[in-house]
């Protein structure tokens, strides 16, 4: 399955390329303004366009960083590919690119504590495209993460793809199962080797409980993330399924950083791509969303989420981010601000101003009466 993996995209990688490319851009604009360098860098980066012709993260990455240093900006991404056949590719496709990225012909783990030291006088985003979860020892990739508590601004964007650690746990375990896959386990880890790319022993119970496979993927990805939260105030997932009616997605997309703004600008990016993705739906007959048109655009259940979540006094700000923890990339931030409007029009919040048209330092309650004191 990976010898040809670069001859033309899976149908589901364009859905990830989008929700890269549509983040970078605002990404970029707004953290260019906080007086570091910037260093995008794509730690599994591959040949840097496929057979076909299509870009590649590293081409998808070359294209926005130029946009952004094209204004004068300092930005620059690094390459980073272990197989020299794709090195060789890689040079050639970002050749015009040569004056804002550079290219490594090295393993991620070597890279891995120059990148987590990158991190102290660079704003750094992180893009983790490897095949499979092998490449991901936790240890390395949390080296990197310790520097967000050190005060760097360090975001990561990881390829996850938990059904792989589900199976190679099993395996591991010399637990039977039914293989209903194409993807193949090349090397049987052991259980310490799952443990390191786990990041801990938590999912032996997972895997081995009683639960249909959809859960124990859930249940992992949650331990997982748990995980980064020691690191990062904001993380988020998000799956990338091939079907509708597919209940375990192809793979998750992780995304952690210590910004909330950073993650609502990852909530639109991933509705911008969606919207995208229905819209070619239509002409192509697939369908990529996990669920139908009209339950996405529901306003009560925005609204629910909305409500449930202003549990005390706190600014609009922190209101979009916790409803949006909810209800995670189905509903944009303008959207929010104006469910928040007409909760305040209908008498269902208030503001601290008495006014309707609010900021985001607004601060809201459910009561008349504040009592000063918010999140
Ligand atoms: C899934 S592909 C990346 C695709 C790429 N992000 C894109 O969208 O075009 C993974 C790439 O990582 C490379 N790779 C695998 N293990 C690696 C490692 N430990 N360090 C660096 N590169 C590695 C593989 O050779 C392959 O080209």
């Amino acid at each position: 399955m990976i010898s040809d993996f670069f001859q033309s995209k899976k149908p589901w990688s364009p859905y990830k390329d989008m929700i890269l490319a549509y983040y970078l851009t605002p990404y970029l604009s707004k953290v260019c303004s906080l007086g570091k360098p910037v260093v995008v860098v794509d730690c599994f980066a591959g040949p840097g366009r496929f057979e076909d012709g299509t870009d590649g993260s590293p081409l998808i990455i070359s294209k926005a960083v130029h946009q952004i240093a094209e204004k004068g900006k300092a930005v620059s991404a690094i390459f980073i590919e272990e197989k020299r056949k794709y090195f060789h590719r890689l040079l050639e496709s970002v050749k015009d690119y040569q004056n804002i990225c550079s290219t490594r012909h090295q393993n991620f783990e070597v890279v891995s504590r120059e990148i987590a030291g990158m991190g102290r006088n660079n704003t750094v985003f992180v893009y983790i495209d490897p095949y499979g979860i092998k490449p991901l020892r936790f240890d390395a990739l949390a080296g990197i993460y310790a520097n967000v508590a050190r005060g760097s601004s360090i975001e990561v964007l990881l390829n996850f793809n938990a059904s792989s650690l589900v199976r190679n746990g099993l395996a591991a375990l010399k637990y039977a199962q039914q293989d209903d896959t194409e993807e193949e386990l090349d090397r049987i880890m052991t259980p310490a080797d799952v443990d390191a790319i786990a990041g801990g022993t938590y999912w032996r119970g997972i895997v081995t409980s009683d639960i249909p496979f959809s859960d124990k993927e859930e249940h992992c990805v949650s331990e997982y993330i748990g995980m980064m939260k020691r690191y990062f105030d904001e993380v988020c997932s998000y799956g990338i399924k091939e079907k509708y009616e597919h209940t375990i997605p192809k793979y998750r997309l992780l995304f952690g950083s210590r910004h909330e703004d950073a993650f609502i600008l990852m909530n639109d990016a991933i509705c911008n791509a969606r919207d995208k993705f229905l819209g070619k739906q239509r002409v192509d007959g697939y369908l990529f969303d996990m669920r139908a048109n009209d339950e996405i655009h529901d306003p009560n259940r925005l609204r629910t989420a909305i409500v449930d979540s202003l549990t005390t006094s706190m600014t609009r700000k922190k209101l979009i981010v916790y409803a949006m923890h909810r209800v995670f990339a189905e509903y944009k931030e303008s959207e929010y601000k104006r469910m928040i409007g007409s909760l305040l029009r209908d008498g269902s919040f208030y503001s601290k101003s008495g006014k309707t048209r609010i900021n985001d330092y607004e601060v809201l309650s459910l009561k008349t009466s504040f009592n000063g004191r918010c999140p």
